[in-house]
């Protein structure tokens, strides 16, 4: 508990167990938060459907990221979720304390900084609240009881991410020819929330919030409220992301990489610290089951484009992506066929 970074940042100077290698510091240079990550507007999709999905693909083709306006979550919705998780963080410590843990497997726990504090080289200046969305009625009765609107509010904010979550799922699936409902069912049945929070940093460009990944999972929906502090890899350099009022950040992840066989993108992506206010964003992962097992969609591989990948059970993946965290097609490597082996049946 004394390890979250909300309990100290006030009285210290950056720790040294928190300054990162030269190679990944953000440095001091600022990241321009311009407008190159597409920002599309869902509500088209109701008077001009196809030209929403060349938008919808060609993003998550070139960026694997966007954002998304008119998307049918109300700011209301959006307004009371960034309150209610704001207010977790500030909770006192001792309200929070039967929360915190460091055993990854339970499903509702807080923690700070990344997967492993006890064995990672160096720290990150975030603390996380995560918890399981699915099944919503079991896993419910495990999220924090207080600020007591938490569970009524992020329960809404979850039905409502997951739904979203789908619609654009079945963009994709169209503007990719697969068949409808292809992403409904089993490769998006399962949900994890996980709330950042990043209180103010004596020096942003010596840490960071959250290092470079891909997120293993497959499509995440994120709410970044007003501050400044998501960066997205891209042909070398780091684009920042900007927060645009009732927004949504949309990223593809592995599992969508995978299944659509590369023809989409996962994008890598850290958060940046600043020194003047806290930052705090809650994400919707949506995936498979870990039972699931993932493949290249057979109708996207044929003679000419071979399948990319073998088939796999998510939970395979799982543990190798977190044990090799940090290195993002690394983690991909054993889940890769060679391109002249792949053989079509
Ligand atoms: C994540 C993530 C970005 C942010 O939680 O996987 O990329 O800005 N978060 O908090
Ligand atoms: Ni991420």
């Amino acid at each position: 508990m004394e390890r979250l970074v909300s309990n100290w940042y006030n009285h210290r100077a950056l720790p040294e167990s928190y300054i990162c290698p030269p190679e990944t510091r953000p440095g001091k240079l600022s990241i321009p938060s311009g407008d190159t990550i597409p920002v599309v507007n869902l509500g088209e999709a109701l008077t001009n459907r196809s030209n929403t999905i060349l938008n919808v693909l060609r993003a998550s083709q070139e960026f694997g990221f966007f954002q998304v306006v008119n998307h049918g979550v109300s700011e209301k919705v959006l307004n009371d979720t960034m309150n209610v998780v704001e207010e977790f963080f500030k909770m006192p410590m001792e309200e929070k304390a039967s929360l915190y843990s460091e055993d990854p497997n339970k499903v509702c726990r807080l923690y700070t900084s990344n997967i492993n504090y006890g064995t990672e080289k160096y720290h990150f200046w975030r603390d996380i609240l995560k918890h399981h969305c699915h099944p919503l009625d079991d896993c419910i009765k495990l999220w924090p009881q207080k600020p007591t609107r938490y569970r009524d509010v992020i329960r809404t904010f979850s039905v409502e991410g997951k739904k979203l979550g789908l619609t654009i799922l079945e963009l994709l699936t169209e503007g990719l020819g697969l068949e409808s409902g292809y992403f409904k069912k089993d490769l998006s049945e399962a949900m994890l929330l996980v709330a950042n929070h990043y209180p103010p940093c004596p020096d942003p460009s010596l840490t960071l919030g959250l290092p470079k990944h891909c997120d293993p999972n497959l499509i995440t929906i994120l709410l970044q409220g007003h501050t400044f502090g998501l960066q997205v890899f891209k042909d070398g350099q780091w684009i920042g992301v900007q927060p645009l009022p009732n927004a949504l950040v949309v990223n593809i992840g592995h599992q969508l990489r995978i299944v659509s066989n590369n023809k989409l993108k996962s994008a890598e992506h850290r958060a940046v610290t600043n020194s003047k206010v806290a930052r705090t964003t809650v994400g919707l992962f949506i995936s498979s089951s870990e039972d699931s097992i993932i493949e290249p969609a057979k109708s996207l591989t044929n003679a000419v484009q071979p399948p990319l990948y073998r088939a796999f059970r998510y939970k395979e993946f799982l543990s190798y992506y977190f044990s090799m965290m940090g290195d993002t097609e690394l983690a991909l490597q054993p889940f890769k066929l060679p391109f002249n082996q792949s053989v079509i049946s």
